[in-house]
């Protein structure tokens, strides 16, 4: 089923790594035109280039941080001077710190919420005048850790930043509801990328979180997150608003 996203312009948050990459060259191959930003220059460049490469369409700002309102308005900027509209918002970066509460310090926990809700509400505020004229969709990166705890992730912070992801989701669907502004939000378990490899190639880290995922024990590919993405980003997904996805390998439900 090609040119699932045709004629539509995606706007991505961290494309040079893991599930942003992913979902930007799976967006771009089913024929959106892609709008991509990271802090990361290089890698932000590399995917662009990778997807015109191949044929697709795709501009970027890098480095860029939409934790700041302004970076946030001069990304969506970028999308309406591109390609004239924004049909959908996928809110993927975050910036998270991770320590048990003993350690954690004011300042790692306010840069992790700049880093994982700022992030999402200056986006999703910069781009609701262009998604209310003809409707779109949103599409937050929720976590199982917005959801449970895990015995090995020191994730007080990021545990509340996900877990207002996954509500922030629910106000903006019943919010953009009347304009055609669909929201949700993607929960993934434990995905293998650039921020979790070394975690994952840790046996004792490892053994605890390998016990949760009921399929074998397998981690997740960026690419299984990517294809929740292109759904929900399409208009397949019509009639589907203030949901909570879990892309988890079963982790939830164990
Ligand atoms: N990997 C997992 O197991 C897992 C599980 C659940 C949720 N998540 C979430 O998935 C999302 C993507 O994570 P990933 O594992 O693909 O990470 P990753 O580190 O592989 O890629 C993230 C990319 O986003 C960029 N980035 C980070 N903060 C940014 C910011 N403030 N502005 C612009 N760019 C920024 C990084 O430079 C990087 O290129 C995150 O929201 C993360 O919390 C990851």
């Amino acid at each position: 089923m090609p040119n699932r996203l045709n004629e539509k312009v995606a706007v991505v948050t961290g494309i040079g790594s893991g599930m942003g990459r992913a979902a930007a060259l799976l967006f771009a191959a089913e024929g959106a035109q892609v709008v991509g930003c990271d802090l990361n220059e290089e890698n932000s460049r590399t995917t662009v280039a990778e997807i015109i490469a191949s044929g697709g369409s795709a501009v970027s700002l890098q480095p860029c941080n939409p934790s700041e309102p302004d970076e946030a308005l001069a990304l969506i900027d970028l999308a309406y001077r591109s390609y004239g509209q924004v049909d959908v918002l996928y809110n993927n970066a975050a910036s998270v710190h991770f320590a048990p509460i003993e350690d954690m310090s004011i300042e790692m926990w306010r840069a992790t919420m700049r880093g994982e809700l700022d992030i999402v509400f200056n986006l999703c505020k910069a781009a609701w005048p262009y998604l209310r004229q003809r409707g779109g969709s949103i599409i937050n990166c929720g976590s199982v850790s917005g959801k449970m705890a895990y015995e090995v992730l020191p994730a007080i912070a990021h545990s509340a930043g996900k877990g207002g992801v996954i509500a922030m989701t629910r106000q903006l669907a019943a919010e953009g509801g009347k304009y055609g502004i669909r929201a949700n939000s993607i929960s993934p378990g434990l995905v293998r990328t650039g921020a979790t490899a070394r975690r994952i190639d840790d046996p004792d880290w490892f053994a605890p979180m390998k016990r949760k995922l009921m399929l074998n024990g397998q981690v997740g590919t960026p690419e299984d997150v990517a294809y929740c993405a292109l759904y929900l980003a399409s208009n397949e997904a019509k009639w589907v608003t203030g949901a909570d996805f879990a892309v988890d390998g079963g982790t939830t439900a164990w």
